[in-house]
Protein backbone atom coordinates (compact mmCIF):
# COMPACT_ATOMS: atom_id res chain seq x y z
CA UNK A 1 0.00 0.00 0.00
CA UNK A 2 1.42 3.00 -1.29
CA UNK A 3 5.39 4.03 -0.55
CA UNK A 4 4.84 3.28 3.35
CA UNK A 5 4.22 -0.24 1.64
CA UNK A 6 6.70 -0.41 -0.80
CA UNK A 7 9.28 0.63 1.69
CA UNK A 8 8.49 -1.96 4.06
CA UNK A 9 8.98 -4.69 1.62
CA UNK A 10 12.37 -3.60 0.16
CA UNK A 11 13.45 -3.25 3.40
CA UNK A 12 12.25 -6.36 5.23
CA UNK A 13 11.42 -9.33 2.30
CA UNK A 14 15.29 -10.13 1.13
CA UNK A 15 16.12 -10.95 5.53
CA UNK A 16 12.72 -12.78 5.80
CA UNK A 17 13.29 -14.51 2.28
CA UNK A 18 16.51 -15.84 4.27
CA UNK A 19 15.88 -16.18 7.18
CA UNK A 20 12.34 -18.43 6.30
CA UNK A 21 14.22 -19.99 3.47
CA UNK A 22 11.17 -19.07 1.44
CA UNK A 23 11.30 -20.94 -2.16
CA UNK A 24 8.63 -18.54 -4.03
CA UNK A 25 7.20 -15.42 -3.12
CA UNK A 26 3.93 -13.53 -3.87
CA UNK A 27 2.76 -9.96 -3.63
CA UNK A 28 -0.27 -8.59 -4.30
CA UNK A 29 0.78 -5.35 -5.73
CA UNK A 30 -2.79 -3.59 -6.61
CA UNK A 31 -2.14 -0.36 -4.28
CA UNK A 32 1.00 -0.22 -4.46
CA UNK A 33 1.37 2.95 -6.33
CA UNK A 34 -0.38 5.70 -4.81
CA UNK A 35 -2.73 3.35 -3.12
CA UNK A 36 -4.13 2.81 -6.50
CA UNK A 37 -2.71 0.05 -9.38
CA UNK A 38 0.86 -0.90 -10.27
CA UNK A 39 3.25 1.28 -12.44
CA UNK A 40 5.82 -1.07 -14.16
CA UNK A 41 8.44 0.52 -12.34
CA UNK A 42 7.16 -0.31 -8.69
CA UNK A 43 6.39 -3.88 -9.84
CA UNK A 44 10.32 -4.06 -10.71
CA UNK A 45 11.29 -3.20 -7.34
CA UNK A 46 8.89 -5.63 -6.17
CA UNK A 47 10.94 -7.81 -8.09
CA UNK A 48 13.93 -6.91 -7.18
CA UNK A 49 12.91 -7.13 -3.30
CA UNK A 50 12.27 -10.66 -3.98
CA UNK A 51 9.01 -11.32 -5.19
CA UNK A 52 8.35 -14.30 -7.65
CA UNK A 53 5.22 -13.25 -8.65
CA UNK A 54 3.08 -10.25 -8.14
CA UNK A 55 -1.02 -10.16 -8.26
CA UNK A 56 -3.31 -7.28 -9.13
CA UNK A 57 -6.99 -6.91 -8.21
CA UNK A 58 -10.17 -5.01 -9.02
CA UNK A 59 -7.20 -2.06 -9.55
CA UNK A 60 -5.72 -3.86 -11.66
CA UNK A 61 -4.85 -1.13 -14.36
CA UNK A 62 -5.77 1.84 -12.59
CA UNK A 63 -1.95 2.81 -13.48
CA UNK A 64 -1.83 3.19 -17.02
CA UNK A 65 1.15 1.90 -18.00
CA UNK A 66 0.11 -1.52 -16.65
CA UNK A 67 -2.59 -2.52 -20.08
CA UNK A 68 0.90 -2.71 -21.57
CA UNK A 69 3.66 -4.08 -18.42
CA UNK A 70 0.81 -6.77 -17.81
CA UNK A 71 1.66 -8.46 -21.22
CA UNK A 72 5.49 -8.54 -21.15
CA UNK A 73 6.12 -9.31 -17.81
CA UNK A 74 4.65 -13.12 -17.04
CA UNK A 75 5.07 -12.77 -13.71
CA UNK A 76 2.54 -10.44 -13.11
CA UNK A 77 -0.74 -12.52 -12.67
CA UNK A 78 -4.48 -10.27 -13.15
CA UNK A 79 -7.68 -11.72 -12.19
CA UNK A 80 -8.71 -14.33 -14.09
CA UNK A 81 -12.25 -13.18 -14.36
CA UNK A 82 -11.26 -9.66 -15.36
CA UNK A 83 -12.92 -7.72 -18.39
CA UNK A 84 -12.33 -10.25 -21.71
CA UNK A 85 -10.41 -7.98 -23.27
CA UNK A 86 -8.08 -7.41 -20.30
CA UNK A 87 -4.42 -7.75 -21.40
CA UNK A 88 -2.13 -10.39 -19.49
CA UNK A 89 -3.23 -13.52 -17.66
CA UNK A 90 -5.34 -14.54 -14.43
CA UNK A 91 -2.99 -17.90 -13.92
CA UNK A 92 0.71 -18.61 -14.68
CA UNK A 93 2.57 -21.46 -14.08
CA UNK A 94 6.26 -20.27 -13.03
CA UNK A 95 9.46 -20.79 -11.41
CA UNK A 96 10.45 -21.78 -7.81
CA UNK A 97 13.99 -22.46 -6.41
CA UNK A 98 15.27 -26.39 -7.43
CA UNK A 99 13.33 -26.53 -10.76
CA UNK A 100 9.59 -26.99 -9.05
CA UNK A 101 6.86 -25.28 -10.35
CA UNK A 102 4.16 -23.42 -9.05
CA UNK A 103 0.56 -21.70 -10.13
CA UNK A 104 -0.28 -18.82 -9.42
CA UNK A 105 -3.66 -17.60 -10.15
CA UNK A 106 -6.29 -14.57 -8.70
CA UNK A 107 -10.06 -14.17 -8.86
CA UNK A 108 -12.14 -11.38 -7.79
CA UNK A 109 -15.28 -12.16 -5.88
CA UNK A 110 -18.51 -11.22 -6.54
CA UNK A 111 -20.32 -9.72 -3.18
CA UNK A 112 -19.79 -5.93 -2.78
CA UNK A 113 -17.85 -5.48 -5.46
CA UNK A 114 -17.67 -2.18 -7.82
CA UNK A 115 -18.47 -4.78 -11.22
CA UNK A 116 -20.38 -7.32 -11.63
CA UNK A 117 -17.06 -10.01 -12.59
CA UNK A 118 -18.24 -13.56 -13.94
CA UNK A 119 -18.37 -16.65 -12.11
CA UNK A 120 -14.83 -16.47 -9.90
CA UNK A 121 -15.84 -20.75 -9.19
CA UNK A 122 -16.05 -21.57 -12.57
CA UNK A 123 -12.62 -19.57 -13.47
CA UNK A 124 -10.52 -21.44 -10.88
CA UNK A 125 -11.99 -24.46 -11.69
CA UNK A 126 -10.80 -24.39 -15.15
CA UNK A 127 -7.38 -23.09 -14.03
CA UNK A 128 -6.51 -26.44 -11.73
CA UNK A 129 -7.83 -28.29 -14.33
CA UNK A 130 -5.77 -27.21 -17.40
CA UNK A 131 -2.66 -26.52 -14.52
CA UNK A 132 -3.25 -28.39 -11.60
CA UNK A 133 -1.33 -31.82 -12.40
CA UNK A 134 1.76 -30.39 -13.81
CA UNK A 135 2.99 -28.17 -10.85
CA UNK A 136 4.28 -29.22 -7.25
CA UNK A 137 2.15 -25.87 -5.74
CA UNK A 138 -0.52 -23.94 -6.39
CA UNK A 139 -1.94 -20.29 -5.10
CA UNK A 140 -5.13 -19.25 -5.62
CA UNK A 141 -5.42 -15.30 -4.54
CA UNK A 142 -9.16 -14.47 -4.02
CA UNK A 143 -9.81 -11.04 -4.23
CA UNK A 144 -12.92 -9.75 -2.62
CA UNK A 145 -14.67 -8.06 0.07
CA UNK A 146 -17.10 -10.89 1.76
CA UNK A 147 -15.27 -13.47 4.23
CA UNK A 148 -17.95 -15.87 3.68
CA UNK A 149 -17.06 -15.76 -0.70
CA UNK A 150 -13.43 -16.15 0.26
CA UNK A 151 -14.38 -19.02 2.74
CA UNK A 152 -16.27 -20.74 0.10
CA UNK A 153 -13.45 -20.28 -2.54
CA UNK A 154 -11.19 -22.68 0.06
CA UNK A 155 -13.12 -25.21 0.40
CA UNK A 156 -13.71 -25.16 -3.58
CA UNK A 157 -10.24 -25.63 -4.24
CA UNK A 158 -9.33 -27.76 -0.84
CA UNK A 159 -7.49 -30.52 -2.15
CA UNK A 160 -6.61 -28.52 -4.74
CA UNK A 161 -4.88 -26.15 -3.87
CA UNK A 162 -1.55 -25.43 -1.62
CA UNK A 163 -3.21 -22.18 -0.60
CA UNK A 164 -5.93 -19.84 -0.55
CA UNK A 165 -4.96 -16.63 0.52
CA UNK A 166 -8.01 -13.86 0.59
CA UNK A 167 -6.73 -9.77 -0.37
CA UNK A 168 -8.52 -7.20 -0.63
CA UNK A 169 -9.67 -5.51 2.46
CA UNK A 170 -6.59 -4.93 3.74
CA UNK A 171 -6.99 -6.11 6.92
CA UNK A 172 -5.40 -9.45 8.21
CA UNK A 173 -7.45 -11.86 9.70
CA UNK A 174 -6.70 -14.63 12.26
CA UNK A 175 -8.15 -17.86 10.85
CA UNK A 176 -5.13 -19.56 9.26
CA UNK A 177 -5.60 -22.77 8.89
CA UNK A 178 -5.08 -25.89 7.16
CA UNK A 179 -9.00 -27.26 5.45
CA UNK A 180 -9.34 -31.02 5.69
CA UNK A 181 -8.43 -31.92 2.10
CA UNK A 182 -5.49 -30.09 2.75
CA UNK A 183 -5.06 -27.16 1.80
CA UNK A 184 -3.58 -24.17 3.58
CA UNK A 185 -6.15 -20.98 3.90
CA UNK A 186 -6.02 -17.69 5.63
CA UNK A 187 -9.03 -15.01 4.77
CA UNK A 188 -6.44 -12.09 3.95
CA UNK A 189 -3.29 -11.69 4.36
CA UNK A 190 -3.83 -8.21 5.20
CA UNK A 191 -1.50 -5.16 3.54
CA UNK A 192 1.90 -4.30 4.17
CA UNK A 193 1.38 -0.78 4.84
CA UNK A 194 0.80 2.18 7.70
CA UNK A 195 -1.64 0.87 9.94
CA UNK A 196 -2.45 4.19 11.34
CA UNK A 197 -4.83 4.57 8.46
CA UNK A 198 -8.25 3.45 6.71
CA UNK A 199 -7.06 0.77 5.40
CA UNK A 200 -3.77 2.28 4.27
CA UNK A 201 -5.12 5.68 3.36
CA UNK A 202 -4.62 8.71 5.70
CA UNK A 203 -7.76 9.18 8.40
CA UNK A 204 -8.87 12.23 7.63
CA UNK A 205 -10.40 12.12 4.17
CA UNK A 206 -11.98 9.11 4.69
CA UNK A 207 -13.27 9.57 8.68
CA UNK A 208 -14.85 13.35 6.65
CA UNK A 209 -16.25 11.15 3.75
CA UNK A 210 -18.07 8.51 6.24
CA UNK A 211 -19.31 11.39 9.06
CA UNK A 212 -20.42 14.03 6.34
CA UNK A 213 -21.03 12.04 3.44
CA UNK A 214 -19.22 14.61 1.01
CA UNK A 215 -15.88 14.46 -0.32
CA UNK A 216 -13.61 17.16 -0.13
CA UNK A 217 -9.57 15.97 -0.89
CA UNK A 218 -8.14 13.49 -2.79
CA UNK A 219 -7.35 10.03 -0.69
CA UNK A 220 -4.02 9.65 0.15
CA UNK A 221 -1.90 6.74 1.11
CA UNK A 222 -0.76 7.29 4.68
CA UNK A 223 2.64 7.25 5.24
CA UNK A 224 4.04 6.03 8.66
CA UNK A 225 6.23 3.28 9.53
CA UNK A 226 4.22 0.31 7.75
CA UNK A 227 3.78 -3.46 8.77
CA UNK A 228 4.39 -6.09 6.36
CA UNK A 229 1.72 -8.80 6.30
CA UNK A 230 1.35 -12.08 4.86
CA UNK A 231 1.74 -15.56 5.59
CA UNK A 232 4.11 -18.39 5.31
CA UNK A 233 3.28 -21.89 3.90
CA UNK A 234 5.30 -25.27 3.92
CA UNK A 235 4.07 -27.59 1.17
CA UNK A 236 5.08 -31.08 0.36
CA UNK A 237 6.21 -31.18 -3.00
CA UNK A 238 4.62 -34.65 -3.56
CA UNK A 239 1.39 -34.00 -3.24
CA UNK A 240 0.86 -30.02 -3.37
CA UNK A 241 -0.60 -29.63 -0.06
CA UNK A 242 -0.10 -27.54 3.26
CA UNK A 243 2.13 -28.78 5.44
CA UNK A 244 1.68 -25.77 8.32
CA UNK A 245 0.46 -22.08 7.47
CA UNK A 246 1.58 -18.90 9.73
CA UNK A 247 0.72 -15.66 9.54
CA UNK A 248 3.77 -13.34 9.35
CA UNK A 249 3.42 -9.76 10.55
CA UNK A 250 6.50 -7.30 11.39
CA UNK A 251 7.51 -3.70 11.66
CA UNK A 252 4.99 -0.83 12.61
CA UNK A 253 2.17 -0.63 14.86
CA UNK A 254 0.87 -3.95 14.78
CA UNK A 255 2.51 -6.67 16.99
CA UNK A 256 5.14 -9.28 15.97
CA UNK A 257 4.62 -12.06 14.54
CA UNK A 258 6.66 -14.52 12.74
CA UNK A 259 7.07 -18.50 11.98
CA UNK A 260 9.82 -20.57 13.54
CA UNK A 261 12.20 -22.18 11.34
FE1 LIG B 1 -8.74 -4.61 -4.41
Amino acid sequence: MGRAGRSAVAERLPKLRTDLGLDFVVINGENASGGRGLTGAHARLLFEAGADAITLGDHAFDQKDMLQYAETEPRIIRPLNFAKTAPGKGARVLNATNGRRVLVTQVLGQVFMKRAYDDPFSAVDTALKTHGGSVQAVLVDMHCEATSEKMAMGHWCDGRASLVVGTHTHIPTGDAQILPGGTGYLTDAGMCGDYDSVIGMQKLEPLRRFITGMPKDRFEPAAGPATLSGAFVETDDRTGKAKSITMVRTGGRLQESLPNV
